[in-house]
């Protein structure tokens, strides 16, 4: 590709933000705090990175170009010129890897996976054009299912070298009815919260798919192929896939499981850690709620005596504009964040589980939902927390 280059070391990755909690250094895969993510929109520096290869680089960017290809009449080689041409969309979107919370899936039954707590997950306003108006390029018409040359998949391939892929890029696919759905808000986006995109999130182009596992939002676009069956990448066909609890790597079959594509709703407690001591009698309870497909959250329930009442948490994505779960007054692909003020008993578990507008609502047991690799720990948030005696004011 000219103007892009995949490393193959970690001898050029970029400068990152020294609090990050680093989970695996090369390739590179860090979270924030969970304070961090108390703010509608996270920042950069803070957002999680979910890596499986050393960092591109740019080198020339004015002879980077993207090219389109496969079952379509018209390939087109585009540059970024071309595409910031194009009508510039700004989209709200949380980002969410798969394994996000994979650590306390771990601690019932062992899986296998990059450890994360409760922050591989960010949102972010997504700059750049739709992929539905790229597509409209190559002559495949927005709302169609399949291209002239019965093309019905969107495959997206980068230039990083990925040891899952022995050595070849990372890759991943869309049904094309999504991809040319100008609705469904797919974007190759060359801006992350009004800045042009950095190293790590993708600089110059990513795929985002709002609504749907982090893995199919491509970074450091190579080139886009219009097939007839679903991308055959590691990361489409042996990866990223939800299986029962009954399968393990003995009994695996990879074949029978679809990959996975939108996520489940979640929710997750940013004010406080999983152990914690509290120095008053009332606490703030806040964190953030998302479901995927474009639902809204209904409710965030809050309990502080292990599941026997609930309150109703606040929700907000805006200051002081009261959220409402549809798609007309709200960002649809965001999450929403939630608050709760609470009376701490002497020992308390507190949980949070969130309700999505199509009444999915979360599992209580990871059990029910534990899978091999370790993806979509949806189960309800539990934190446990004592409240300090006088003058103590440290964590456990
Ligand atoms: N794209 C490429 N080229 N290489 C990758 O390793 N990781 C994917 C996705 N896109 C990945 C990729 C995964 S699993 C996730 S969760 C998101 O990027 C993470 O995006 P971020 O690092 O910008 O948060």
């Amino acid at each position: 590709m000219p103007g892009l280059r995949g490393p193959s070391d970690y001898s050029q990755e970029p400068p990152r933000h020294p609090s990050l909690k680093v989970n695996s250094k090369e390739p590179f895969n860090a979270e924030p705090h969970r304070a961090a993510l108390l703010s509608y929109i996270t920042p950069i520096d803070f957002f999680y990175k979910r890596n499986h290869g050393p960092i591109p680089v740019v080198d020339d960017i004015e002879r980077y170009t993207v090219s389109i290809g496969g079952l379509v009449e018209k390939p087109l080689e585009i540059s970024m010129f071309e595409i910031r041409r194009l009508p510039k969309h700004n989209v709200v979107a949380t980002l969410q890897c798969a394994g996000n919370r994979r650590t306390a899936m771990s601690k019932t039954r062992k899986v296998k996976g990059v450890g994360w707590d409760v922050s591989a997950i960010g949102n972010a306003i997504w700059g750049g054009a739709k992929l539905a108006d790229v597509l409209e390029l190559v002559g495949i018409s927005k709302h169609s299912s399949f291209s002239a040359l019965g093309g019905k998949h969107v495959e997206f391939v980068s230039i990083d070298k990925c040891k899952e892929e022995n050595g070849g890029p990372y890759k991943a696919s869309i049904s094309l009815r999504q991809a040319a759905n100008p609705e469904a808000d797919v974007l190759l986006a060359y801006e992350m919260n009004g800045e042009i995109l950095n190293r790590d999130h993708g600089y110059p182009l990513r795929v985002i798919v709002p609504g749907v596992i982090g893995a199919r939002s491509v970074k450091w676009l190579d080139h886009i192929n219009i097939i007839e069956e679903e991308c055959q990448g590691f990361f489409m066909q042996k990866d990223y896939k939800m299986f029962p609890p009954s399968v393990n790597w003995d009994n695996i079959n990879w074949l029978t499981r679809k990959a996975q594509m939108d996520f489940p709703v979640q929710c997750a407690i940013c004010s406080l850690e999983d152990v914690d001591v509290v120095n008053q009698v009332k606490a703030n309870i806040a964190g953030y709620a998302v479901s995927g497909g474009g639902r809204g959250i209904e409710r965030v329930d809050i309990s502080v005596d292990g599941g026997k009442t609930w309150l109703e948490a606040e929700k907000y994505q805006r200051r002081n504009i009261p959220y409402q779960s549809d798609d007309m007054n709200n960002d649809k692909w965001a999450w929403v964040l939630f608050k709760a003020t609470v009376d701490i008993p002497e020992n308390a578990v507190i949980i949070a589980k969130a309700v999505d507008t199509a009444a999915n609502v979360q599992p209580e047991k990871v059990d029910a939902i534990w899978n091999l690799r370790g993806i979509l720990n949806t189960s309800w948030h539990k934190v446990q927390v004592r409240r300090a005696s006088r003058g103590m004011n440290s964590n456990l």
